[in-house]
C-alpha cells in the first residue's frame, strides 16, 4: 500500500506540474481524486486491510490524501495567476516615466501670474478671487461707472439672459443684470464689503469684453488687480509700488510713469506706461500697461469705509501684455491655442 501511494504522489507530482489550463486541471483532479480517481481507489481498499493494521495505512491514506490537495491546490493557483497575467497583458511598471511624453510644462500666463503674485506676497498683498458672473452693482454701479457709460454698453459687455437671475434675484433690484465681468476691479467692492481697512490685496482673474479677437485683442483675457486701503495712503506709495513691480519682473532698467486719465473708481485717475526697451521685441520708448489711481471716496462711502480716515490706491493691469513683453510674443491668440510647439517653450 505504501508504495501505492508513493508511487501515485511522484507521478501526480509530475503530471499537476505540467497543466496549464483549466480544463486540463478539472481533468486530472478527476483522475485522482474523483468517484473513479486512483486515490479513491486505494482508499477503497481500505475495507480489505486486517484490522491490526488499519490505523497504520490509515494514517499514511491520509497522509497521501493531504499532500495529493496540497499538489492540486499548488497547480490551481499557478493556472489561475497565469490567466490573470494573461487578462492584464505584458508587464508594466507604472512608476517608469512615459517614453513617449514629454514632462507638462507651465502656461506663460502662469508663470507670470504666479510671478506676480509672489512679488506682491512679499510686500503684504494677500491674494484673494472674485466670481466671473458678476452682477452689474460689483462691475459697474459701486465702481462709480453710471448706467450710460459706455462700457456698460451690450457692445462692449457680455450679458446673461434674464433666466439666469433666477434663485439670485436681488431683492434691492430685481431687474438687475448679470454680466461676464470685465475686469477684476469687481473685487475690490467684494472685499472692501466683506471686511475692514487696513486691506491689501492682489487678485488675478479672467476677464470678458465684446472685442473683436485680432493680434492684440481677445474676448476674453486676463488681468491682475490690486487695491491697498490704509491711512495716509499717497500717490507716492502707488508709483513706488508699480516701480517695484516692474523691476522686479521685467528687470531693474524697467521704468514706470503715470499720465493723467479717467476711471469713475478713482480720483485721480492714471494709465501707467512701461518703459522696457532691453526686453525683446520691444521697440517703442513707451507701452501702456494699465489703470491705476487713488480711490474715489464716493467708493469708500459706497462700502462703508469713511473717506476722512481711509485712503487707498488701486491698480488693474493685464496679464496677456505682461507675458507678450516678457516673453516677446507678438500675437495674443498663442495664448489660446493650445499649439505644443508654443507651450512647450515655457519652463
Ligand atoms: N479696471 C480698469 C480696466 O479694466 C483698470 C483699472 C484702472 C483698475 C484703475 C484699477 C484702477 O484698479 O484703479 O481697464
Amino acid at each position: 500500500m505504501q508504495d501505492q501511494l508513493s508511487a501515485l504522489l511522484a507521478k501526480a507530482g509530475t503530471e499537476l506540474s505540467a497543466l496549464a489550463t483549466r480544463p486540463e486541471f478539472e481533468a486530472a483532479k478527476a483522475r485522482y481524486v474523483g468517484p473513479n480517481g486512483a486515490l479513491t481507489a486505494l482508499m477503497k481498499q481500505m475495507g480489505s486491510v486486517p484490522k491490526e493494521q488499519k490505523p497504520v495505512v490509515g494514517k499514511l491514506v491520509n497522509e497521501a490524501k493531504t499532500q495529493l490537495q496540497a499538489q492540486l491546490d499548488a497547480a490551481l493557483g499557478r493556472i489561475e495567476a497565469a490567466e490573470l497575467a494573461a487578462q492584464l497583458g505584458p508587464a508594466v511598471d507604472p512608476t517608469l516615466p512615459s517614453p513617449d511624453r514629454l514632462p507638462g510644462t507651465h502656461h506663460p500666463l502662469t508663470l507670470v501670474r504666479e510671478e506676480m503674485t509672489r512679488i506682491l506676497r512679499k510686500v503684504g498683498f494677500t491674494v484673494v478671487e472674485g466670481p466671473e458672473v458678476e452682477t452689474e452693482y460689483y462691475c459697474f454701479d459701486a465702481l462709480n461707472t453710471p448706467a450710460d457709460h459706455p462700457a456698460r454698453d451690450a457692445q462692449d459687455t457680455f450679458y446673461l439672459p434674464a433666466a439666469a437671475r433666477v434663485g439670485n434675484v436681488s431683492k434691492k433690484n430685481p431687474d438687475e443684470k448679470y454680466l461676464l465681468r470685465t475686469h477684476t476691479s469687481s473685487v475690490q467692492i467684494r472685499t472692501m464689503l466683506k471686511g475692514e481697512p487696513p486691506i491689501r490685496i492682489v487678485s488675478p482673474g479672467r476677464v470678458y469684453r465684446r472685442d473683436t479677437t485680432d493680434a492684440t485683442h481677445s474676448a476674453n483675457f486676463h488681468q491682475l488687480e490690486c487695491l491697498y486701503v490704509d491711512k495716509n495712503v499717497t500717490v507716492r506709495d502707488l508709483k513706488a509700488l508699480l516701480d517695484y513691480i516692474f523691476a522686479s519682473l521685467l528687470g531693474k532698467d524697467t521704468k514706470t510713469r503715470f499720465r493723467p486719465h479717467y476711471f469713475g473708481y478713482t480720483e485721480p485717475s492714471f494709465e501707467v506706461d512701461l518703459s522696457a526697451r532691453h526686453l525683446p521685441k520691444v521697440n517703442k520708448e513707451w507701452i501702456e500697461i494699465g489703470g491705476c489711481g487713488m480711490v474715489d471716496p464716493v467708493v469708500f462711502k459706497d462700502v462703508g469705509y469713511d473717506p476722512e480716515v481711509w485712503s487707498g490706491y488701486a491698480f488693474g493691469m493685464g496679464l496677456e501684455r505682461l507675458a507678450m513683453l516678457l516673453y516677446g510674443i507678438d500675437d495674443i491668440r498663442y495664448f489660446y491655442q493650445n499649439d505644443i510647439r508654443f507651450l512647450r517653450q515655457f519652463a
